[in-house]
């Protein structure tokens, strides 16, 4: 017999030989009588075992949580008064005539029939693939995909294409500490995983690309926090031929669809997202997250806004220059004189927009300095030699004399966005396999030694 899911059992009522698989969700034995909840990927049905087929009866009270079964039965309605609208096939019942046991299970070491939330995080973490299984869990994991397919959807249909940049690269000063790979080919030598895919995007656009996306796995070695993970996923982007302005509105328009097709019953508050400068949001909020909810208790608000006008440059402990935000950013066009001449360096606004949701930084982007002289400047502010500069942009520099034309772009923070959609506290909830606070992997045991030869190979030596 064909398998068919639980959600289209309700259209099979009346009929006698109907097939399931999934997961014991629970069972009760109601005196004479044993009924199973069965679970897959679609719902749960409740499936009723009766004393007149006595050996079938039997093998269901062997019946544990979250053993594998395939069972054949006859869909009846419910009774009225049993009916359950909470459920999808609340007004219907399997009765089995057939059960096949296709994999035990041990007990598991939390409930999956409860929400999860409550129980020991290391403990959910090794045991990920259990964790998964529980419902609000399971639907973290279903809404992530609709909302990445929304972004997708929406990208491709306003002329993106999709495009993957590598992961061994190499390092670039762009604001956190870099993940390091060895190179066993060139011995002393080291790729890093990327911050971002910023300086290919740009290539891309130096490329003629013009409209460039990808779903970017991300990799930073920064301290962990409930929204900030070693690994993530930004929905990256690059446009040639923009101003601030087509950047932003493209972006609100594409922030409105997906929101209207995954949470239709989500406000957002204001429309066009309101502006905020750096300098009103920290004067007026204390941040340049600011939380601008007029009801703070109402789940389903949306409060977008911009934050724009940030310094370029801010000062180091050692008293020199660093960017504030992204070197590759261009000045505001008004202060282009005064970065090109190092002066008022402390007062020079960049192009970049931070868009923040309820208070979480979702995106930022700005418009690209595709001049090399200008782009040189702001490492010479930063304190780069001429050598190092060359030796760590050369490339950027160069690609940038070919051609370049003026782009920009805009990163969103993939699980950030999802996390807010979903309601969930923070972003681990809504990544498959999340690493802990400290960064391990209690699951697959992440971080871990490796064997010696492996280490030779790679020309490590650890004894530092
Ligand atoms: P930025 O560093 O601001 O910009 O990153 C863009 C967005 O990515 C999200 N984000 C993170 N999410 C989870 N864990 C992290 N550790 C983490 N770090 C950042 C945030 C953030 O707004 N290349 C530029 C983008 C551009 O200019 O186009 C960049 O990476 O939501």
């Amino acid at each position: 017999m064909k398998r068919i899911l639980i959600s289209e059992t309700s259209a099979q009522v009346g009929q006698k030989e109907i097939t399931v698989a999934g997961w014991v969700h629970a069972r009760r034995d109601m005196g004479k009588i044993t009924f199973i909840d069965l679970r897959d990927r679609s719902g749960l049905l409740q499936v009723v075992f009766i004393p007149s087929n006595k050996e079938l009866l039997e093998q269901a009270r062997v019946l544990r949580p979250e053993f594998v079964v395939r069972i054949t039965g006859e869909i009846n309605a419910r009774p009225e008064h049993l009916k359950n609208p909470k459920l999808v096939t609340g007004g219907i019942e399997m009765l089995a005539t057939k059960l096949e046991i296709l994999n035990e299970s041990k007990t598991p070491p939390f409930e999956i029939d409860k929400d999860t939330a409550g129980v020991n995080e290391e403990l959910r973490l090794k045991y990920r693939y259990l964790d998964l299984r529980s419902e609000r869990m399971t639907n973290n994991i279903v809404q992530r995909d609709k909302i990445t397919n929304s972004f997708r959807d929406f990208l491709r249909k306003n002329d993106f294409l999709e495009i993957e940049t590598p992961d061994l690269v190499k390092g670039t000063p762009e604001g956190a500490r870099e993940f390091v790979v060895p190179s066993r080919l060139h011995p002393g030598k080291f790729y890093v995983l990327p911050q971002s895919p910023q300086q290919f995007k740009q290539l891309l656009m130096v490329a003629g690309l013009e409209r460039y996306f990808q779903m970017a796995r991300c990799f930073r070695d920064e301290d962990q926090r409930g929204d900030r993970q070693p690994e993530f996923t930004q929905v990256d982007l690059e446009m040639s031929f923009v101003e601030r302005e087509d950047v932003i509105s493209l972006m609100e328009e594409m922030v409105i669809e997906v929101v209207g097709k995954i949470a239709p019953e989500k406000r957002i508050q204001q429309l066009p997202f309101p502006r905020i400068t750096y300098k009103d949001a920290m004067e007026k909020y204390g941040t340049d997250r600011p939380d601008v909810r007029e009801d703070k208790n109402d789940p389903n608000v949306l409060a977008f806004c911009w934050v724009i006008d940030f310094p370029f440059f801010e000062k180091t402990a050692d008293g020199g220059w660093t960017f504030t935000h992204n070197p590759f950013s261009r000045a505001m066009p008004e202060y282009h004189e005064w970065l090109m001449k190092k002066e008022n360096l402390g007062e020079i606004l960049t192009s970049q927009y931070d868009i923040v949701l309820n208070g979480f930084e979702i995106g930022g982007g700005s418009i690209r300095n595709h001049q090399p002289d200008a782009l040189h400047r702001v490492f010479e502010v930063m304190g780069f030699s001429d050598e190092s500069i060359t030796n760590q942009f050369g490339h950027m520099l160069e690609a940038f004399e070919y051609g370049a034309p003026p782009h920009g772009g805009l990163a969103f923070g993939l699980d950030r966005f999802v996390a807010i959609m979903c309601g969930q506290p923070n972003i681990r909830e809504v990544i498959a396999f999340p690493k802990t606070g400290d960064a391990r992997d209690p699951m697959m045991g992440a971080p871990s030694e490796v064997p010696k030869s492996t280490l030779v190979e790679a020309h490590i030596s650890t004894d530092i």
